[in-house]
């Protein structure tokens, strides 16, 4: 038995293994269910009690090798393939040419947006978008009534009867984040939040029913409306050039006290028009209030910027609808 476990150990040594159809063969003569190596187990029934151990111990050796050579030849073709590939490379060939993907410019906007405020000294800060009642309307002083709380404007996530439980809406601005920031955070506070938004509007080249927006929170002792106007004047010069043409109107919000509007002329000289690009102002006490900010100690000022306004500014975009079509023949033009 021994002698033919030995005759065995040769023939898996001397079997030649170069390419797949032998190694295939090498699998069939030795390691299938009815190879060789497995009939040999079969015979283990003759042999005697006392030399079981030797002679398992030999066919275990056997049954090894041919495995690991197995392994080894299966690796080692494999290795060789992938060099045959590469030398059938062409390295002379043009490369085939994939398309680029790039940022899509609203990222690219607010990116910029983004780095003009950390250089004026803004942190950043984030919330969430499904709000509840509180931080986006009550603490932003919105009367009861307001229109905005009107399903037309607000999707509602929960729209409860209940006086004891809280609506939840999809927050119709970034301002809520105003809020959160405060309610966790002393004064002196300087972040901007951008984010996203949503208003239950009808879709047209001016409107969509989601768009993106930078809050911005100044909180300290003694800052005015100077600070605000500097401030803005500042950042859009920073963003469209220091020949900017833009105005400043007076507006109104719940939660600012005065309440300012900006506008950057948009077109060329003569045939053009202004957008409206933010509503600011200064926070009005009752918001300090409600966010837990002592109003006798800090002033500040607020703004909502709408990023897509800048964006259309920017690259001269009058439709807003392409942000969010994803067509490539638009977004290519952004590389
Ligand atoms: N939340 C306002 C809007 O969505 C924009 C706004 C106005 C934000 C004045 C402010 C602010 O922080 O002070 O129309």
């Amino acid at each position: 038995m021994l002698d033919d476990i030995k005759v065995l150990e040769q023939e898996v040594q001397e079997f030649e293994v170069n390419n797949e159809d032998q190694l295939e063969a090498f699998r069939l003569e030795f390691l299938s269910r009815n190879g060789k190596v497995q009939s040999m187990f079969k015979n283990m029934g003759k042999v005697p009690k006392e030399d079981r151990a030797q002679v398992g111990k030999a066919m275990n050796q056997v049954k090894m090798l041919a495995e690991s050579k197995f392994e080894d030849a299966q690796q080692s073709l494999a290795q060789d393939q992938s060099k045959d590939l590469s030398a059938k490379d062409d390295l002379s060939l043009t490369p085939p040419s994939y398309p680029l993907g790039s940022l899509h410019p609203l990222t690219q906007t607010l990116e910029e947006m983004k780095s003009i405020f950390y250089r004026l000294g803004f942190t950043i800060a984030d919330g969430p978008e499904i709000e509840d009642d509180f931080h986006n309307f009550t603490a932003l002083n919105f009367p009861p009534n307001h229109p905005a709380r009107d399903e037309q404007d607000t999707f509602f996530i929960r729209k409860n009867e209940d006086p004891d439980v809280q609506d939840l809406v999809l927050r119709t601005h970034t301002s809520p984040v105003q809020i959160r920031l405060m309610e966790n955070t002393e004064p002196p506070i300087r972040a901007i939040m951008p984010g996203r938004v949503y208003r239950n509007e009808a879709v047209s080249p001016k409107s969509y029913f989601l768009f993106h927006q930078v809050e911005a929170l100044y909180v300290d002792e003694n800052v005015s409306v100077a600070d605000l106007k500097e401030t803005l004047v500042t950042f859009a010069k920073l963003m469209f050039g220091t020949d900017v043409k833009y105005r400043l109107r007076p507006g109104f919000f719940p939660f600012t006290e005065p309440s300012l509007e900006m506008d950057v002329w948009w077109g060329s000289e003569k045939d053009g028009k202004w957008l409206e690009i933010l509503g600011s102002g200064m926070v009005d006490p009752n918001v300090f209030k409600h966010s837990g900010v002592d109003p006798e100690k800090y002033t500040g000022f607020a703004w909502g910027m709408g990023v897509e306004r800048i964006a259309i500014l920017r690259h001269g975009i009058d439709d807003i609808r392409t942000f969010y079509e994803n067509d490539v023949r638009f977004l290519e033009q952004f590389n």
